[in-house]
């Protein structure tokens, strides 16, 4: 398979978790498990699966040598993890100030830390966006609290009209989500945002550049996709049975890294094997060691 050169990604995993106290009081949000994983390996499979191998994780101060622990540099995963500090949670948009530099004019996707989206034609989704070589491509989910989000209005065609950050009263239930996709311009465009009134770098109003020169894509995302966002306790846990449900009834592993890898051939099959052999007291990792052991038996065939 192939991957989508140039393309870069970025998991922006910082912020303070003021809504998971005492949980996030001495960890960071986007280490607390999410049934058998870390949170951060959903975002991170999802960039993996897009095609993307130059990720930069960003986190705050006091996280960040413990993501470095757990991740190393990518490079048993055959993709390349660099680190990049945000010293305070000042806006989404700011993380293309932080990495400005290392993007160099480079198209970019994000995905925040704590985002978690399923579904089996997400993959192949996110490659369409991520080849899409002009503009920005944006998904949108119907929620019940759309007032916690952007949120889209579309007009009677499904195109959309505009986005507004966390409105009192949403004129829509369709919320932006914690995925977004960027041309090379991206990190100029952010170096000219502004503070907002809330005193952070918004990446509505980033959204609404694309929007107003008639660029952005908005991807609806319907009832057979599932995006959670783990901020809450209730959504943390909702995430966490999703996840077990899935994995248990049907075999299948949800967020892993290793399999990503494996699937979009950043690493071989011995590869897979050695990392399964160190989880290999998990059911996680049996089960990377069966996707190894089928895929050997077919290779032989
Ligand atoms: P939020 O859930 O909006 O903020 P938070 O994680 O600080 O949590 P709380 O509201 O409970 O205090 O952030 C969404 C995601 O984006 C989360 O993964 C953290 C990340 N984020 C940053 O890393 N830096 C930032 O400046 C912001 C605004 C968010």
């Amino acid at each position: 398979m192939t991957g989508a050169p140039g393309l870069k990604g970025i998991v922006l995993a910082g912020g303070s978790g003021t809504r998971l106290y005492p949980m996030t009081l001495a960890a960071s949000k986007q280490l607390l498990p999410v049934y058998d994983k870390p949170m951060i390996y959903y975002p991170i499979s999802t960039l993996m699966m897009a095609g993307i191998r130059d990720i930069m994780i960003i986190a705050t101060p006091q996280d960040m040598p413990q993501f470095q622990r757990l991740l190393g540099d990518g490079s048993l995963l055959g993709v390349s993890f660099t680190y990049r500090i945000q010293p305070a949670p000042e806006g989404i948009a700011q993380a293309f100030r932080i990495a400005g530099d290392w993007l160099a004019g480079a198209p970019c996707a994000l995905i925040l830390g704590d985002n978690l989206l399923f579904a089996d034609h997400v993959p192949a989704m996110l490659r369409v966006a991520a080849r899409r070589a002009h503009g920005a491509t944006i998904f949108a989910y119907q929620v019940r609290d759309p007032e916690r989000y952007g949120v889209v209005t579309f007009d009677a065609d499904g195109k959309a009209l505009d986005i507004l950050e966390k409105p009192e009263h949403a004129p829509s239930n369709w919320a932006v989500t914690g995925l977004y996709f960027y041309d090379g311009r991206v990190g100029e465009l952010a170096a000219g945002l502004h503070p907002s009134p809330r005193g952070e770098l918004e990446i509505t109003d980033l959204n609404r550049i694309y929007l107003e020169e008639g660029s952005l894509s908005v991807e609806r995302l319907g009832r057979g996709c599932a995006w959670l966002d783990a901020g809450l306790p209730d959504s943390l846990m909702l995430a966490s049975s999703f996840v077990q449900t899935v994995q248990s009834r049907q075999g299948m592993l949800v967020g892993s890294p290793e399999e990503a890898a494996f699937r979009m051939g950043y690493i071989d099959v011995t590869q897979l094997r050695a990392l399964a052999r160190r989880m290999i007291k998990t059911e996680l990792g049996r089960t990377l060691m069966a996707i190894a052991g089928r895929a050997s038996a077919q290779a032989v065939k």
